[in-house]
């Protein structure tokens, strides 16, 4: 039995799949990754040369440096015309057939929900939504990207408006991440695909995790290699759309 019918076969034999995935799931939609060779933190342009990777993506940044932190936000995380590949597809095809419970992901380009995925919970936040610092009023994510002022400001009180991403130095969104570690403590299956698993949120998930199926589906080794039942270093969008053509669920885009 080949590894995608091993695959097919655990989720097939489970009741409860859950997906924890991140950055690797969208660089099929042509959105780099950030810790790959190619990926965000190694292809920093010189006017950003000399600030840390994580500084940039900093609640710091952000309160000193804005004009810094949205020039390197808008050229960075603008995903508003991106699509999802096959790997977002088939995880809506599983969800839609009640093969998965729902997906735990750490990226904030909101292709899961635009594949049609519905249970998806964003522990470090979303572009699509943003807020005023100070009076709380929400705005859409073209008034950050188009907005014509470097530091874009609330048109109530004036003060800043600011993405609803969690920023280095701040907490996970409670809600997302209560919602998480109960998808967890609840799964018989889990599938970490597209992370490097370098970042404490979502490592710490996988920690919570002592369900009986463990897979990961990840181009590179992770920390977690030893403790699961199956690992594939592929393509992840492959992987997912040869298991959903397994289990006869995979819906060509043009359907
Ligand atoms: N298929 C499978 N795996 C892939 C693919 C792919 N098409 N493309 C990349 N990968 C793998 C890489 O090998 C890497 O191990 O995905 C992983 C991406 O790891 P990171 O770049 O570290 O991204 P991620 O794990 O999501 O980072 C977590 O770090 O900077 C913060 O907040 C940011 O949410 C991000 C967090
Ligand atoms: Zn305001």
């Amino acid at each position: 039995m080949d590894r995608t019918e091993k695959i097919c076969d655990i989720i097939e034999g489970s009741s409860y799949v859950v997906f924890l995935g991140g950055a690797g799931v969208s660089t099929e939609s042509g959105i780099p990754d950030f810790r790959s060779k190619n990926g965000l933190y190694h292809k920093k342009k010189k006017r950003f040369a000399s600030y840390e990777p994580e500084y940039l993506l900093s609640s710091e940044c952000l309160r000193k440096k804005p004009e810094v932190f949205f020039e390197y936000y808008r050229e960075n995380l603008d995903a508003r015309a991106v699509e999802p590949n096959d790997a977002h597809r088939a995880l809506a095809a599983m969800e839609h057939a009640g093969r998965l419970a729902g997906i735990i992901t750490q990226n904030i380009d909101g292709l899961h929900q635009k594949a049609g995925s519905r249970n998806v919970q964003e522990i470090h936040g979303t572009i699509w939504t943003n807020h005023c610092v100070s009076c709380g009023r929400e705005y859409d994510s073209d008034f950050i990207f188009d907005s014509r002022e470097e530091v874009p400001h609330c048109l109530d009180c004036g003060r800043t408006v600011r993405p609803d991403v969690t920023l280095y130095g701040e907490l996970l969104p409670d809600e997302a991440y209560d919602r998480s570690i109960r998808m967890i403590q609840k799964a018989d299956c889990l599938i970490i695909g597209g992370t490097s698993l370098e970042v404490g949120s979502a490592a710490q998930l996988a920690h919570m995790y002592h369900g009986r199926s463990f897979i990961i589906i990840n181009k590179t080794k992770t920390k977690l290699e030893g403790k699961a039942d199956i690992v594939v270093h592929d393509s992840i969008a492959k992987v997912l759309k040869s298991v959903t053509e397994l289990m006869g669920i995979w819906q060509d885009d043009d359907t």
